[in-house]
């Protein structure tokens, strides 16, 4: 059967009803997204029959299950970092190759997204970039190791800029110390924002977590890629005052996890 006999394949898509979320007992600030953590789109058909085929090898849907990174990516000892919110992938894919010797699991909610850089990844013959469909909080919780990690990257998440829609942010407390307790010590966070609001809420939370040393930006020891090889659309376009980018690194220090 081929993709237009059969449009609406179950492969990579998320379970009906209720999305999988846990309940976070450290007393830390968690984004509540709930229904909107549910994005739908539709794929053209030649991007759904590229997606049949590839994504039970190069994608997974959020699950309890931890991944084995090293059987996943059919090789043993290499460097892993999780993308949260890859969007289209742009980055990641332009990244990836530059950093051949690392794993990079590209989580996102946004089919289209995900099938953007399955595209990129096909044509371009990566073979180190894999990807997770589902709420990141999510997925570093129940599929990524503690201490399993070289680097996190958040780039340009969504910036929520309605006072009453700040709590959706990604970057809070709950998910710093998520992240710091799934990278390894010495393993990197890197965030990006264009979002002068989000930047000045981040700015507050740079010393927030005790794992996460912060090492503001640039970091030239940084021990991975940092350039994001993007000209985002606000780069491209000349950057103005409320179009800034703010890069942020922090290494996670050599305190035991929780
Ligand atoms: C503003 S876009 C940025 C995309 C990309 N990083 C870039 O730089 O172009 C933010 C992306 O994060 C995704 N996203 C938001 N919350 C997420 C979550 N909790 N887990 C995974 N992806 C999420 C959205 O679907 C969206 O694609």
């Amino acid at each position: 059967m081929n993709s237009t006999d059969n449009p609406s394949s179950d492969i990579g898509e998320l379970p009906q009803g209720r999305p999988l979320q846990t309940e976070f007992t450290d007393g830390l600030d968690y984004p509540r997204l709930g229904t909107v953590s549910f994005r739908r789109g539709t794929l053209t058909d030649n991007q759904q029959a590229m997606w049949d085929e590839k994504f039970p090898h190069m994608g997974k849907v959020l699950a309890d299950e931890v991944i084995d990174v090293d059987e996943w990516f059919g090789r043993s000892g290499h460097p892993t970092i999780v993308e949260i919110g890859s969007g289209t992938g742009t980055s990641t894919a332009a990244m990836a190759p530059l950093e051949a010797d690392t794993n990079v699991i590209a989580v996102e909610l946004y089919k289209p997204g995900l099938a953007k850089l399955m595209g990129a990844v096909v044509r371009g013959g990566i073979d180190n970039v894999r990807m997770v469909r589902g709420d990141g909080i999510e997925v570093l919780a129940r599929m990524i190791a503690p201490n399993s990690l070289d680097g996190v990257r958040v780039f340009f998440p969504d910036p929520w800029p309605k006072a009453r829609h700040n709590k959706r942010r990604i970057i809070q407390s709950g998910p710093l110390r998520l992240i710091a307790t799934r990278l390894k010590p010495g393993g990197v966070l890197h965030v990006a924002t264009d979002h002068a609001d989000y930047a000045e809420w981040i700015d507050e939370l740079v010393e927030v977590e005790p794992l996460l040393e912060y090492k503001g930006w640039p970091w030239a020891e940084a021990p991975l890629l940092t350039d994001r090889q993007v000209i985002t659309k606000f780069e491209g376009k000349g950057l103005d005052k409320d179009h800034v980018i703010r890069e942020y690194l922090w290494r996670r220090t050599e305190a035991p996890n929780p």
